[in-house]
């Protein structure tokens, strides 16, 4: 690969929920492009999931805070330090409002909002002695407009990582480190299983509702604009939220 299309070029790039539809699209890309990688994940087959084989693993239950604090020291000091830090991973619960228990409510809770925010605490000193440092946080539109599913436990916790995104994009901007948030189009993921069939990424659907009358893009795709975005080429991008749904909300 000639030396202009490797834009990361040595930078360090943490990446949660790695074995996940996006996350494995992160990961590849990060690589592709010349970053060193830090790779989590709770599954066991974080280890053997299908990622570019310099990638460091990383395992950690993000529902557990210490692992989610401990995870960052260990990607830091494999990788020599963080330049991009990549708040990924995410639970869905699809149920009714009325018949959410209170685990639906911790675990969204717990993975979607309380991990990224310990992460990006604990990654503020590794990130400011960073190149071009920046954290970006995978929301969804249905933390703006609710989800078109019984997704009110899941949009709650995207609308609070969407707030979170632009309060701490102030703070540390001083740092110079950017963080904004991004909504991907609808991917085909394990995720997407608890949703109704007639929400499937079936192309024709996502086609007719698309502005720019596109089918969904692949997560490569998705993945390296994310991740062009986080690198020095998205100078002046912080605080705000991406969304390329493209109005397929
Ligand atoms: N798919 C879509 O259509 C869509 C639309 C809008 C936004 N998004 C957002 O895009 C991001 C990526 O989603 P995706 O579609 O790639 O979903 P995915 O394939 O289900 O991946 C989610 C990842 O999160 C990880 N995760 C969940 N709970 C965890 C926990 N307790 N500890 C550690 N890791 C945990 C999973 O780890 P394991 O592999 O160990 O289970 C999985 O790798 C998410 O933030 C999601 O909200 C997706």
């Amino acid at each position: 690969m000639a030396a202009e299309d490797r834009w990361l070029e040595g930078l360090r790039v943490l990446v949660t929920g790695a074995a996940g539809g996006l996350g494995r699209a992160l990961v590849a890309e990060a690589d592709l492009r010349g970053a060193r990688v830090a790779a989590t994940g709770r599954r066991p087959n974080i280890d053997t999931a299908d990622l570019p084989e310099a990638a460091i693993r990383v395992p950690a239950d993000l529902r557990n805070p210490d692992e989610c604090r401990r995870l960052v020291h260990d990607a830091a000091e494999q990788l020599g330090g963080l330049d991009i830090v990549v708040n990924n991973a995410a639970a869905l619960v699809c149920k009714p409002f009325t018949e959410l228990e209170l685990d639906d409510l911790e675990t969204v809770w717990e993975v979607n909002l309380r991990a990224p925010v310990l992460i990006m605490q604990e990654s503020f000193p590794y990130l400011c002695k960073g190149t071009s440092p920046a954290i970006v946080n995978v929301v969804s539109t249905a933390g703006v407009n609710g989800g078109v599913a019984p997704v009110s436990a899941y949009g709650m916790t995207k609308a609070g990582l969407i707030v979170v995104t632009k309060a701490v994009a102030r703070e540390y901007g001083a740092h110079g480190i950017r963080v904004f948030s991004l909504s991907p189009p609808a991917i085909e993921s394990e995720m997407r299983r608890v949703l109704p069939a007639d929400l499937s990424v079936s192309t024709d659907r996502v086609k007719g509702m698309s502005a720019l009358g596109r089918p969904a893009p692949p997560p490569e795709e998705i993945a390296r604009f994310t991740l062009l975005t986080a690198s020095g080429v998205g100078g002046l991008v912080t605080g705000t939220m991406i969304d390329l749904t493209a109005t397929v909300y």
